[in-house]
């Protein structure tokens, strides 16, 4: 990480601000992580790839092993170009039409369905001859704040764990093949017991569906925002879901294999946001220092009150004052209230971290201002992945009528 953060002023300097830099090695890091963990079990991983999609990215997970899993027939056809087998991809889908689910379909990929009437469609146009896995909404409240919790009671995820009588009407009238159930309860989850109760929410549901192969536990493992916090103890976690899988599988010994959908403890670490000091203002009790950036470029602050860490990597040892981040948008774009940093001056380079998951993916164009490049560093060598954005690219797309 050291050599990574010395690289970073000549990286701004050569590709311009604001960037995002991605981290090839600390994907393989923690992807590794997990592996290692979860040997003790059957398991298999499919990064949800709608954390970060560059096909960089994508190509690189694929070489690591790891699968995809996707959440828009788009997403499923990037992974196509990005070289992954259809066997390899999964599709979560939500609230989509069916003509999308009978593409994901003729592609051959896994399918995750999270409505009684697709599955309807599907029994009915599929019937036993396409596996299909069920999105369950299993009452749970978990993840890291309400807009990233999708598992509890008045969610739109998934269907109602108490509509299991109307499921099971579905899949026996279309002798539907139910090859795997499916949770994900949110994002953000440090603990493991709320893995293990979904689990045992599974577990209730497991002897309807006498084909069932597969427990998909989705994604949802924390990653430390701050630099005091820890991410989900992965080993912990593989050991509980071993310890569940005993404790229910003694009677019917039948074994399966147990799916996750990592986005963010894939590559949320791996990236950085690089940004120069626009504007210092000094309004009496506040000091705002303005970069040029925004929440058009990184919406996680303001849209869940994330906190990301930042440096201001052009004076390191610069004595510490409190300051407040902003970006250059017409619109209040907090990125960091009252942060204590080394003596910002305007052109110098502040990083934030944890950017990888949920920063490039979810910026846009705002304020007609461009998206950011994108490079990624790996074996030591930055390269340009994305171009930032230009002028033809804010009028693509465009009909001049008027
Ligand atoms: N599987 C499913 C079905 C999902 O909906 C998600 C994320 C994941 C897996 C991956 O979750 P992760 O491991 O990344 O926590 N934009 C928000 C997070 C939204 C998550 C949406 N679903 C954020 O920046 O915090």
């Amino acid at each position: 990480m050291k050599i990574l953060k010395e690289q970073f002023e000549s990286i701004a300097q050569k590709f311009g601000t604001p960037l995002y830099v991605y981290h090839a090695e600390k994907i393989n890091e923690q992807y590794q992580k997990l592996v290692t963990a979860f040997s003790i079990l059957d398991t298999q991983f499919f990064y949800a790839c709608k954390a970060l999609t560059n096909i960089n990215i994508l190509r690189y997970i694929k070489e690591l092993g790891c699968n995809v899993d996707c959440s828009s027939i788009n997403e499923v056809k990037l992974a196509i170009l990005a070289g992954f087998e259809p066997q390899r991809i999964l599709y979560t889908s939500n609230g989509i039409a069916f003509s999308e689910i009978e593409e994901a379909a003729e592609i051959g990929v896994h399918i995750n369905i999270d409505s009684l009437s697709n599955l309807e469609k599907f029994g009915k146009k599929y019937g036993h001859s396409y596996p299909v896995g069920i999105r369950i909404r299993p009452n749970i409240l978990a993840g890291g704040n309400l807009k990233i919790s999708t598992g509890h009671d008045g969610s739109k995820f998934g269907i109602p764990i108490n509509q299991l009588d109307k499921i099971e009407e579905i899949v026996s009238s279309t002798n539907l093949l139910i090859r795997s159930l499916h949770i994900h309860t949110g994002s953000d989850i440090k603990d493991p017991s709320v893995f293990v109760k979904g689990m045992e929410v599974l577990f209730e549901l497991i002897p309807h569906f006498p084909e069932l192969e597969v427990i998909d536990l989705g994604g949802g493992f924390k990653v430390p925002y701050k630099p005091e916090e820890k991410e989900t103890d992965v080993i912990l976690l593989a050991q509980k879901i071993k310890e569940t899988f005993n404790k229910h599988l003694i009677a019917g010994n039948k074994k399966f294999q147990v799916w996750f959908e990592p986005g963010k403890f894939l590559v949320s670490e791996c990236g950085f946001l690089l940004t120069k000091v626009t504007v210092l203002k000094n309004a009496g009790d506040i000091i705002f220092a303005a970069v040029d950036s925004g929440f058009n470029h990184l919406i996680r602050p303001m849209m869940y009150d994330a906190y990301h860490h930042i440096e201001n990597i052009s004076n390191p040892t610069g004595e510490l004052k409190v300051y407040t981040i902003t970006g250059n948008i017409c619109e209040t774009d907090t990125f960091a209230a009252d942060r204590a940093l080394n003596e910002i001056r305007e052109g110098d380079t502040l990083v934030f971290y944890n950017a990888g998951a949920y920063g490039f993916e979810m910026s846009s164009n705002y304020n007609a201002r461009f998206k950011p490049a994108e490079i990624i560093i790996k074996e030591g060598t930055a390269s340009l992945i994305r171009k930032r954005d230009t002028w033809d690219d804010l009028l693509k797309g465009q009909i001049g009528v008027l």
